[in-house]
């Protein structure tokens, strides 16, 4: 089922452990190159990002610099209007491009897709932190020459980009003219069908410029924005080896959006030409910084990388990614020898996203792409926390300080919307709503538990309970609030706690009445908001009396968090004995799968709201993925039954649903389908399974791999602060690693078909589940090896399946 919409040839990239590279370039691949592979060589360290453009600066697709939350405003036009609905919506903005080094041999340009190419590598050194490219080709007058390039976004500096570019003439002497550049791309182009790309903003020139210098090889650019008055500062500056062998003395010129710099040589064997090249960017992150202040910042950037070398930024680079993968890396043993490649692309991605993110969200895309316009989703509490709780526990707490920075903005828009508390965005960059749908924007009110849920995970797995009064207790006083305002107790269901007029996470059903997703996950909400606060009033006095302070909570209320929690109205079907995905699910049409061509996926892109909204066609995993956050509050045979249920009718249209339907598929039994899921989730970029990689990294697919490996092949769960294992090793692999960080502590666990082994590696003591057996592992005693459970026989589904859709899309 796995299809590669423009696959690269098989023979293309080998199956290297720790590196991902392509080792041809040809016509049919020029495409591609241009293209997906911008997103697959995309550089970002979490603040900084840089797609994987060609190192000459074209042929190019859709190139991209970007600062994490550095974004113009631009107004929201509705035909018709409502109260309530945003007026003003974000969009990251593509910055000035450092990346081109045009090169010029003898007067004629050197440009990949026109060249004779007799060698060709490109391709990302996982353990070095940097992308490669090595080409050796022949000019049409007849000299052979190898251009060696590398590229890499500092991990130590997290406003820093670095190249290193050394030409080398093999068999007669050239004269090469290379021009560095800094420049502001034109706009791209906007789809207007695509809702996932519609971003108006990037489409005209919205950076205002503000001064540029130059002097010797260096040179640096202002720009401001006009409506989210933010302030942009980049540069550049280069190191020449040998300046000596420089047939003229390069001087750096400036204008408003561009800046250049020539270096002229002759290149001949035995003497290749080196040098290297700095970029750094920084904005004015709320600070007060003036454009000539944000000017100085990036000299400065660009003097620090100058003391400290090539070599030492390389080496500061590769200590920081070996720190990432002894904190993070998942081995598989397996037959297939591009799983492991695989695995640890999209962990690399995550190191991207995440490593230095201090102070921002995560977009959609992450740092590798203009999809949803760089807004934050539930993709980052969902999807991505989970792993950054286990592997780099600062960095979630960061994230989650980070929305607690929008409280403020979330309690206007509760009023603004006529209720109490606060209702976090859909989708943001400043912290106010940018969603223009409200059908699948604003109703997915479900964002605030997701909140809640991922804070109490990160608070019981870090162990961090000081961040749970100075942050989280506010956050869930008010969003506690929000839940009590927003549900009502319903006469007609006997007095029960009912939430009606939302969306939950399948948007093929939108405004519904007591979605199940929903009402479990503001029930979690509602419930730890009470117990938090009692707790604290009990125990923490000082800190109380603050978060009475800062939310004017009244006594009473979490004894009324608690009455709505306990009363939850939840929808069941006794005749099917599921879980209705809410209150008028069961009662749509089936979705003619039959009659659907393949090429009608995603089905958003080809049939109106309406047809989706009035039929049982889900988009992604909505009540599947309640039975997975929420899995203590389910039975098995619930499971079992709700699962086969909903998988047949789920598009998986979203890339946030493959991962999710795999660990669930692997706890309820079906070990084939839920591999099958997870090929689908870790290569849902390479293999471009959406169709839509060169727009950008599936982020939340990504970090469900991660899910889709600890959790589900591991059987990780952690309800209530408490780690259990329930291991569902793929008979298809030999084994499995990975490192957790647990309150702490450092836990290895090693999946075996006969044996699970979970090795104590650092902290005083841990106590986990295996297979229902408590194990208690202490500096004194920190291994135990424990039988690894049978898996059990596939199971058979309760329902007939439907036909099934076809494969899923971005
Ligand atoms: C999904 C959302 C998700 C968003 C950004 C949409 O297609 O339905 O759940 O948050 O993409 O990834």
């Amino acid at each position: 089922m796995l299809r590669l919409r423009q696959p690269p040839p098989e023979d293309t990239f080998p199956p290297l452990p720790w590196a991902l590279e392509a080792t041809r370039f040809g016509p049919e691949l020029s495409a591609w190159f241009v293209g997906q592979a911008e997103t697959m060589f995309a550089l970002a360290n979490g603040h900084l990002g840089i797609r994987g453009m060609l190192d000459e600066g074209a042929p190019v697709r859709e190139p991209g610099v970007y600062l994490n939350g550095f974004h113009e405003l631009r107004p929201i036009t509705y035909g018709e209007r409502a109260h309530g609905f945003p007026r003003v919506g974000q969009s990251m903005l593509n910055l000035p491009d450092g990346t081109p080094m045009r090169l010029y041999v003898d007067g004629e340009p050197f440009l990949l897709d026109r060249a004779e190419l007799l060698s060709f590598s490109r391709g990302l050194d996982m353990r070095a932190g940097l992308l490669e490219r090595r080409v050796v080709w022949r000019m049409p007058a007849g000299c052979r020459l190898a251009l060696r390039t590398i590229r890499l976004v500092a991990l130590h500096d997290r406003h820093l980009a670095a190249i290193g570019w050394e030409l080398e003439a093999e068999d007669a002497a050239a004269t090469v003219m290379l021009c560095s550049e800094m420049a502001l791309r034109p706009p791209l182009a906007v789809d207007p069908d695509d809702p996932r790309l519609a971003e108006p903003a990037a489409s005209k020139r919205v950076l205002r410029p503000t001064g540029h210098e130059a002097a010797g090889l260096r040179a640096v650019l202002g720009f401001a924005t006009e409506g989210s008055g933010l302030l942009l500062g980049c540069g550049m500056d280069h190191v020449v080896e040998d300046a000596s062998r420089l047939s003229v003395s390069p001087e750096a010129r400036c204008q408003e959006e561009r800046a250049e710099i020539l270096f002229q040589a002759e290149v001949a064997p035995g003497r290749p030409l080196r040098l290297w090249k700095a970029l750094a960017y920084h904005y004015d992150g709320g600070d007060g910084a003036t454009a000539e202040e944000l000017r100085e910042r990036v000299g400065r950037s660009l003097d620090a990388a100058r003391r400290l070398g090539l070599d030492g930024i390389l080496a500061e680079q590769r200590r920081r990614v070996a720190r990432f993968w002894e904190r993070a890396d998942i081995e598989v043993e397996d037959s297939d020898p591009h799983r492991q490649q695989v695995i640890r692309w999209n962990l690399y991605q995550l190191m991207q996203a995440s490593e230095r993110v201090e102070g921002h969200g995560i977009g959609a895309r992450g740092l590798t792409g203009r999809s949803y316009e760089g807004h934050y989703f539930w993709d980052t509490e969902i999807y991505v926390l989970p792993f950054l709780i286990y592997t780099n526990p600062a960095m979630a707490r960061s994230l989650l300080a980070f929305r607690h920075g929008m409280l403020d903005k979330a309690r206007e828009r509760a009023r603004e919307l006529g209720h109490r508390g606060a209702t976090f965005p859909w989708r943001t960059i400043d912290g106010r709503e940018a969603s223009a749908y409200y059908a699948a924007g604003t109703a997915q009110y479900h964002i605030n538990a997701d909140i809640a849920f991922a804070l109490r995970r990160y608070v019981e797995v870090s162990g961090d309970a000081t961040f749970l009064r100075s942050h989280g207790a506010e956050m869930l006083v008010e969003t506690a609030r929000f839940w009590r305002d927003l549900g009502f107790f319903s006469p007609r269901h006997g007095g029960r706690f009912c939430i009606n007029g939302v969306t939950g996470p399948d948007e093929y059903a939108t405004v519904v009445n007591n979605n199940l997703f929903t009402n479990l996950m503001a029930r979690a909400n509602l419930r730890y908001a009470a117990e938090v606060a009692e707790a604290m009033r009990r125990d923490h006095p000082r800190d109380f009396a603050e978060l009475v302070r800062r939310t004017g909570l009244e006594d009473v209320e979490p004894a009324g968090w608690r009455e709505a929690a306990e009363r939850m109205y939840l929808p069941w079907d006794e005749r099917l004995r599921i879980h209705p995905q809410d209150d008028s699910f069961l009662d749509k049409e089936p979705w003619d799968f039959a009659g659907t061509p393949e090429d009608h996926y995603p089905l958003l892109l080809h049939y109106h709201p309406l047809n989706l909204y009035r039929a049982q066609v889900i988009k992604q995993a909505d009540t599947v993925l309640a039975m997975f956050l929420l899995g203590d509050h389910f039975t098995p045979e619930e499971k079992k039954r709700n699962f086969d249920y909903y998988d047949p009718i789920t598009t998986h249209d979203s890339s946030l649903s493959v991962c999710v339907q795999a660990i669930v598929a692997a706890e309820v039994g079906y070990m084939a389908k839920a591999m099958e899921y997870f090929r689908f989730a870790a290569e849902m970029d390479l293999s471009d399974v959406g169709g839509n990689m060169r727009h950008g990294a599936h982020v939340a697919s990504i970090g469900g791999t991660w899910m889709a490996l600890v959790q589900g092949f591991g059987g990780l769960r952690d309800h209530g602060g408490r780690i259990s294992f329930d291991p569902r090793l793929p008979r298809e692999w030999r084994a499995l690693r990975f490192p957790l960080a647990i309150r702490g502590c450092r836990l290895r666990v090693e999946l075996r078909h006969d044996v699970t082994t979970y090795r104590l590696e650092a902290g005083a003591a841990l106590t986990l589940v295996h297979d229902g057996t408590e194990v208690q592992l202490s500096a004194a005693s920190p291994v135990a090896s424990l039988p690894t459970p049978k898996l059990p026989p596939e199971p058979v589904s309760e329902f007939p399946p439907a036909p099934h859709p076809a494969p899923p899309a971005g």
